[in-house]
């Protein structure tokens, strides 16, 4: 599958580095432009590209950047990709990093929703609460007790599976968290968030998530 991928930090470059392995045809893009990428390139086999050049052709993008940095993703960042694209969406809101959003505290939009906004276009919620490091450590084959269930959130059952089925190949369980206007249950401070645990714990996880923001996450 042609996945793009917008970002290539912590998880947008573990994210490549595993996409890669099993065989999908990964376009990468930072800010800085794609000739700050070539040893990533070269270790994974991905290619290195502009941002607007990423999703061309993409079956699935991923947009992992820091929230603060969404609305100066470049206009039509997602011009140029495949019918019935399917946007993942990785990012949390650190108000001490991205500084406040009144649109999220005092509107009460999701993180995704907000995003969403910017993008114009719906995403999936998925990996936002998942050590990069535990993409490259922890996969496991699926059936394993010791598998680790990700949340996923969207509001299109379509886009929800395929993203589901990718999380599959990468070796992790997945559990559905609803809709993008619920998906604050996965957001930084709720008892998902970071959770290392197979589907029963992350479903009760997300159950017992509070819609009020944590005050640790409040600017
Ligand atoms: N780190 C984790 O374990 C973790 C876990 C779950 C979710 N998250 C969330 O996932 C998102 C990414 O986190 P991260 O830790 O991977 O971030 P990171 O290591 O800081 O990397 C951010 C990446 O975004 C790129 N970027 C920033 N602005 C951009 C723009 N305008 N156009 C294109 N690329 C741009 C940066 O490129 P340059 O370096 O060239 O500026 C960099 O490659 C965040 O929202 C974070 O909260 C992180």
């Amino acid at each position: 599958m042609k996945i793009g991928i917008i970002g290539a930090g912590n998880i947008g470059g573990n994210l490549t580095r595993r996409l890669a392995a099993l065989g999908h045809d990964v376009s990468v893009a930072n800010s800085r432009g794609p000739e700050t990428l070539a040893a990533l390139a070269e270790e994974t086999g991905a290619t290195a590209v502009a941002a607007t050049e990423a999703a061309r052709g993409a079956e699935v993008v991923v947009v992992t950047v820091p929230l603060k940095n969404v609305p100066d993703l470049p206009a039509g960042v997602l011009d140029g990709a495949a019918d019935g694209f399917v946007v993942i969406d990785t990012n949390n809101y650190y108000p001490q990093r991205d500084g406040r959003i009144a649109a999220i505290e005092d509107d009460g939009l999701t993180e995704s929703r907000w995003t969403e906004g910017h993008l114009g276009h719906p995403v999936v919620k998925a990996f936002n609460g998942t050590y990069a490091q535990d993409i490259l450590d922890r996969p496991l084959p699926a059936g394993d007790p010791g598998q680790l269930a990700l949340p996923v959130a969207g509001d299109d059952d379509a886009a929800k599976r395929k993203v589901r089925a990718l999380i599959d190949e990468l070796g992790f369980d997945t559990v559905d968290a609803g809709g993008i206007d619920e998906s604050w249950r996965q957001q930084p401070g709720t008892p998902v968030y970071g959770l290392r645990e197979g589907v029963e714990a992350v479903t009760k996880a997300l159950a017992e998530a509070s819609p009020e923001r944590p005050a640790d996450f409040r600017g």
